[in-house]
């Protein structure tokens, strides 16, 4: 089954909604004859203002995060519910930066998807191994972990739903990237555990896309790679100059 490409930005923390709303009206013009499918995830105090703007696009709206309880006393956090109010259709969860500046374990991790698919909303479930856990021949335990994990008590309908995002948390920001073969050997491997967890067919379709320093000059060659299905753009997102060459790479 051929699996259409996914590439999405991560506009992590950056952005007023002046500023957000300049990127979202270039990229909706830039991307309109676009062939892939696409997502951007601004902040949540962007996320209004983006979505009036992309509503009739191909631009589907993405949030960085959601809490891992449906409402109530949880100061400072935001809710699915809040999310899907505002449109948003994608939630990225288990991001190696919410993993390890904010600590999320693969427990809190797997409630949030948990809590995401029952609400009807789509996940983009981020997966990878520090620089420590690469050089001790441990990434794909470690991204198998992640991934078994995450997706605990998740049936194949609502596998459906989920993106796996390989993300080498040693490539994030760094303009280190990971080779297109270190990077298709990964998601090989991934791809296989999804076909453990939920048979072939299911390994077939799933997409999994790659992040760590995605530029406009090495998309093309991530993407020519049997197993990567599209990207997930921290950086390079932040301008279109930079997010169209990718999202359009031929
Ligand atoms: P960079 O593209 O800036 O390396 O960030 C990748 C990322 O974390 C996307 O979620």
């Amino acid at each position: 089954m051929a699996r259409k490409y996914f590439i999405a930005g991560n506009w992590k923390m950056h952005k007023t909604r002046a500023e957000a709303a300049v990127l979202a009206r270039e990229l909706v013009a830039a991307l309109k004859d676009g062939r892939h499918k696409y997502l951007i995830a601004p902040g949540f105090t962007t996320l209004e203002t983006v979505a009036a703007l992309i509503k009739d696009s191909n631009i589907l709206l993405g949030a960085q995060n959601c809490a891992v309880e449906e409402q109530g006393a949880h100061t400072g956090e935001v809710s699915v519910l809040q999310l899907k109010d505002l449109g948003v259709q994608t939630v990225i969860l288990g991001h190696s930066e919410r993993r390890h500046i904010y600590k999320e374990d693969d427990g809190l991790i797997n409630r949030k998807v948990r809590l995401a698919l029952k609400h009807g909303l789509d996940v983009i479930l981020c997966v990878g191994e520090l620089l420590e856990e690469r050089e001790d021949g441990r990434a794909e335990a470690v991204c198998k972990r992640q991934t078994v994990e995450g997706l605990k008590g998740i049936s194949a309908d609502d596998f459906s739903r989920v993106t796996i995002a390989y993300e080498p948390v040693w490539a994030i920001g760094t303009g280190k990237t990971a080779t297109p073969e270190d990077a298709d050997a990964i998601h090989a491997y991934i791809r296989k555990v999804i076909g453990e967890l939920y048979g072939s067919g299911a390994a077939e379709s799933v997409i999994i896309q790659y992040g760590g320093s995605v530029k406009p000059d090495n998309a093309a060659a991530l993407m020519a790679k049997e197993n990567i299905d599209g990207a997930l753009v921290g950086g390079a997102s932040l301008e279109s100059g930079t997010f169209v060459p990718i999202a359009k790479f031929s």
